[in-house]
């Protein structure tokens, strides 16, 4: 299976979900392809911000080589899943759909973690490291819910 995580600038959150999507999925034994994309590309070619290494690092994940890239419509067809942070990533994203089986790709983060209540993985860009390790949490909830489901 290919997965990809996407937020807006793929410096802050998507990295930060790669990491720990790959992470998680190795523990578990599940081979998955997994990366991740920003709806924006002005930090294309970046790594990850200081931030989100340094969270990852602390809970055992390296993502330091990690660069950031713009999504792009290949994408739709590159994955089978495609992990939207907020609502706003998933409209960006699916505006730039063709097809309902493309659509049908794109779940929020949360889906499996909150199904009763949408729930955004907040942009910490502009936050303080706590931000941070607020997302590497609901990250950590949210995926392990996603990978329950995926292999049931
Ligand atoms: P991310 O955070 O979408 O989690 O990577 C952001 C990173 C950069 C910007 C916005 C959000 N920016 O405006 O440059």
């Amino acid at each position: 299976m290919k997965v990809l995580m996407v937020c807006l600038g793929n410096i802050c959150r998507s990295p930060l979900a790669e990491g720990i999507f790959r992470n998680l999925a190795e523990k578990r034994g599940l081979n998955v392809f997994v990366d991740s994309a920003g709806t924006g590309g002005w930090h294309s070619g970046q790594p990850p911000d200081k931030r989100s290494i340094q969270v990852a690092k602390r809970f055992g994940i390296d993502i330091s080589a990690l660069r950031a890239r713009k999504f792009t419509k290949q994408d739709f067809e590159a994955f089978d899943l495609i992990f939207a942070m907020d609502r706003h990533n998933i409209n960006d994203i699916l505006a730039l759909a063709d097809s309902d089986i493309h659509k049908q790709k794109v779940k929020l983060m949360t889906y499996a973690s909150h199904p009763d209540k949408p729930t955004d993985v907040p942009d910490p860009y502009y936050e303080n490291e706590e931000a941070f390790y607020k997302v590497y949490s609901l990250l950590k909830m949210a995926i392990d819910s996603a990978l329950n489901e995926l292999v049931s």
